[in-house]
């Protein structure tokens, strides 16, 4: 059986958001409540993380775990640009507190997707003044919480904006060709027939027109620039800008603080011939292209899900007959391994594998997953990559995003009328491993 050393970080990951429950002060939880939402249900008190965060980080000491990933709530410690809630900070702090008490090595990200509303008012993560008004909450975060911190993350998936704007990109290409073809047929006038993909042109735009009002009422303006949202090539250098002076910030209050960022990252693989420059084309947009930003950092977090098709035409699709997740992607754990030995290449600090998982009934399949992704890891580590730690994704079953709770990445269930926990088998399969 692969044992990891006493100093490894093994452990489980969350996001405020997503656990914690009435997050009332984000960007998130507004959307959630509007009348043009894409959210599936709102979050509500999603798993009640916020007062039952002793018995999560409890259960995670009894199966023999010693990190814990969380993320800090930019709106709930900053609810109103300039104001800073001391209950809040204070909440966080006997958070870090409990981890150390259950030998639990704390590891918090500031900002995991969901920002103030303050924020998005003000143009959120397109404009410049987000750098400042990041780097002056870290340092109030510093200022507080920064003696207790060996390990921060500054932003979680850097590079999600751009890895959505790519999706959105691809999905109106496809639209184009569609509406196309429509016209061809002598369809023209009759866009408000749905076309093949289920989608009515008509009433989307309609509906374009009625979301930007909305958004003017709740956010104080018309295109809404969250995290998550599309994310132009200004936008996606405003993040690193964002994320180096965050950095300064942590150097200069708190030096002891091992500091990165975490990235979204897919195992590129060319299974046709003629599909290395798509694979390589996507490599560089999802990774090699921030290296001159981040490569100074302390450690880089490393975020797998699955794996990514390439042959002559571009995108393929998964082989037939393969296993998926509840997300639609492909269950494939071996692509943890190869993007850990594709980033060692070109980034020469060290690794942590921030987040990793699987979304699926079946925990037995869950057990699976974590044994091939484990031993992926422990083979980087006897080839000599520093990989310092590994989170799994996630500690417990949880709000995911605009999918609502229909997904279970978690080690432990909840039921959320009682929220009473059942630890999965696979939450002391995970101990095991130290
Ligand atoms: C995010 C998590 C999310 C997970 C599963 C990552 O992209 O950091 O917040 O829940 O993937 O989709």
């Amino acid at each position: 059986m692969i044992k990891f050393t006493k100093d490894f970080l093994l452990g489980a990951a969350t996001a405020a958001h997503q656990v914690e429950g009435n997050n009332t002060n984000s960007d998130c939880w507004a959307m959630e409540h509007m009348e043009h939402t894409s959210y599936a249900e709102p979050s509500l008190d999603a798993v009640d993380h916020y007062h039952r965060y002793e018995e999560d980080i409890q259960l995670m000491a009894d199966a023999g775990l010693n990190a814990y990933r969380f993320s800090l709530e930019w709106a709930r410690i900053e609810p109103s640009e300039g104001q800073f809630d001391e209950e809040a900070i204070e909440h966080y702090r006997d958070v870090i507190r409990c981890c150390k008490k259950h030998g639990i090595e704390p590891v918090v990200t500031l900002h995991h997707f969901s920002s103030p509303v303050w924020l998005i008012g003000k143009g959120g993560w397109e404009a410049e003044s987000t750098v400042d008004d990041f780097a002056r909450y870290t340092r109030y975060v510093m200022e507080k919480l920064g003696d207790e911190l060996r390990c921060v993350c500054t932003i979680n998936e850097a590079n999600m904006g751009l890895q959505i704007a790519a999706i959105a990109e691809r999905y109106k290409r496809q639209m184009m060709v569609q509406m196309e073809k429509m016209q061809a047929a002598g369809d023209k006038d009759d866009a408000d027939g749905t076309v093949q993909v289920g989608i009515n042109l008509q009433k989307m735009m309609a509906d374009q027109k009625a979301a930007a009002e909305e958004n003017k009422k709740v956010f104080g303006v018309e295109n809404v620039a969250n995290f998550t949202s599309m994310r132009s090539a200004d936008g996606d250098l405003l993040v690193m800008k964002a994320h180096q002076a965050a950095k300064a910030v942590i150097r200069e209050l708190a030096p002891h603080i091992r500091v990165g960022l975490t990235l979204s990252l897919h195992d590129m693989q060319v299974t046709e011939a003629g599909g290395e420059p798509f694979a390589g084309k996507e490599w560089e947009d999802e990774f090699t292209h921030y290296l001159p930003y981040i490569q100074d950092d302390d450690f880089l977090g490393v975020q797998n899900y699955t794996r990514s098709l390439f042959g002559p035409n571009g995108g393929l699709p998964y082989p037939e007959g393969a296993e998926m997740t509840q997300m639609n992607y492909e269950f494939y754990p071996q692509a943890l391994e190869h993007v850990i030995r594709r980033v060692a290449e070109d980034f020469k600090g060290d690794l942590i594998v921030t987040e990793n998982g699987v979304a699926i009934a079946d925990d037995s399949r869950r057990i699976a997953f974590i044994a091939e992704a484990l031993a992926g890891v422990k083979n980087c580590i006897d080839d000599g990559i520093p990989v310092k730690g590994y989170f799994h994704w996630s500690l417990i079953d949880n709000f995911e995003w605009q999918k609502g709770y229909s997904m279970t990445f978690g080690l432990i269930s909840v039921d959320r009328t009682t929220q009473t926990r059942t630890p999965k088998e696979s939450l002391s399969f995970l101990g095991s491993f130290r």
